[in-house]
């Protein structure tokens, strides 16, 4: 793993909060390393409690980082970056947007000819378990490697062109709800057959997770999976047969590609 970098979160909402908690219960950074911004500190007084710097300013957050996450809403991001473009020393800062939407080249224009790299982590960053996909407008591997290395502390990273950001949000940051949704209809199932809610929840989740890891351990596919435990006349083939008829693959597939044609949309469409 390379140095440990000094991060300033700006932005210190859903996806700031998760990537500093990952960061430092699973990514091996100690919350001194880690500066956190928001205009409302109050709402994030504890975190100055567990040893992370919070601050309004996001100048202070630059002077003692060498990594700058941009985690604030679309329509800000151009303006908190135009906002501190003086501030930003070339050698020094690798900044790293996960702003949906907004291109490499809007970004870097905004923070003085500063380079930006983009990153699209979803929530399960905060276990460790985030799927981070990134890219660069300007190919800089120095950059892209920098954001890698942060990334990979905290889940599986994967370098994409700037023009698949946007699906890549729908498939990957969206994603974590469309599985969350998955797992509780499957234990709405499971209350339905004869378990308690907390059973049925945990028995849906753990199930859940041993199909990915099924998937991600050997490299396994999953209609193969599938034709192992459907025994012909079956009950499990009846059940998923049965999901089919009701739309299941297809609402999925719909639902993630309505998502990237909405996010697509977001920041003012410079996405590419
Ligand atoms: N949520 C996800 O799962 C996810 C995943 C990947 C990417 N993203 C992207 O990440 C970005 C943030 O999403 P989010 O869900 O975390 O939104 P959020 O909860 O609204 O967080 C944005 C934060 O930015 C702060 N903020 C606004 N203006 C600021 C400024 N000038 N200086 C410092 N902080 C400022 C806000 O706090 P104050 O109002 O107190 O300043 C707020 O806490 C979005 O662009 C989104 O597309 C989100």
């Amino acid at each position: 793993m390379t140095e440990k970098p000094t991060v300033a979160i700006l932005g210190g909402g859903n996806i700031g909060l998760a990537i500093a908690t990952g960061l430092t219960r699973h990514g091996k950074l100690d919350p001194k390393s880690i500066t956190v911004t928001r205009r409302n500190t109050a709402a994030i007084d504890g975190m100055r409690e567990e040893g992370y710097h919070v601050t309004t300013s996001n100048r202070e957050a630059l002077d003692s980082s060498t990594t700058v996450l941009l985690c604030v809403q679309p329509s800000q991001a151009i303006d908190v970056l135009a906002s501190l473009k003086d501030a930003f020393d070339h050698d020094r800062h690798r900044i790293i947007s996960v702003v949906t939407g907004v291109s490499c080249d809007a970004l870097s224009t905004a923070a003085g000819g500063a380079g930006v790299v983009r990153a699209m982590p979803n929530t399960a960053v905060a276990v460790g378990e985030s799927m981070t996909c990134i890219a660069s407008r300007q190919h800089d591997p120095a950059a892209v490697q920098a954001a890698t290395a942060l990334f990979s502390r905290v889940g599986t990273t994967l370098v994409i062109p700037e023009e698949l950001m946007t699906q890549a949000t729908a498939l990957c940051a969206c994603g974590i709800a469309f599985f969350l949704r998955a797992v509780r209809a499957a234990s709405q199932g499971g209350i339905e057959i004869g378990f308690h809610a907390e059973e049925a929840l945990a028995m849906a989740a753990q199930t859940a997770r041993g199909a990915a890891s099924l998937l991600l351990t050997d490299g396994r596919h999953p209609e193969g999976e599938i034709d192992r435990v459907t025994t012909p006349m079956g009950c499990t083939i009846s059940g998923l047969n049965q999901m089919e008829h009701e739309g299941f693959s297809s609402a999925m597939i719909k639902g993630i590609v309505t998502s990237a044609r909405k996010a697509g949309k977001l920041g003012g469409a410079s996405d590419n």
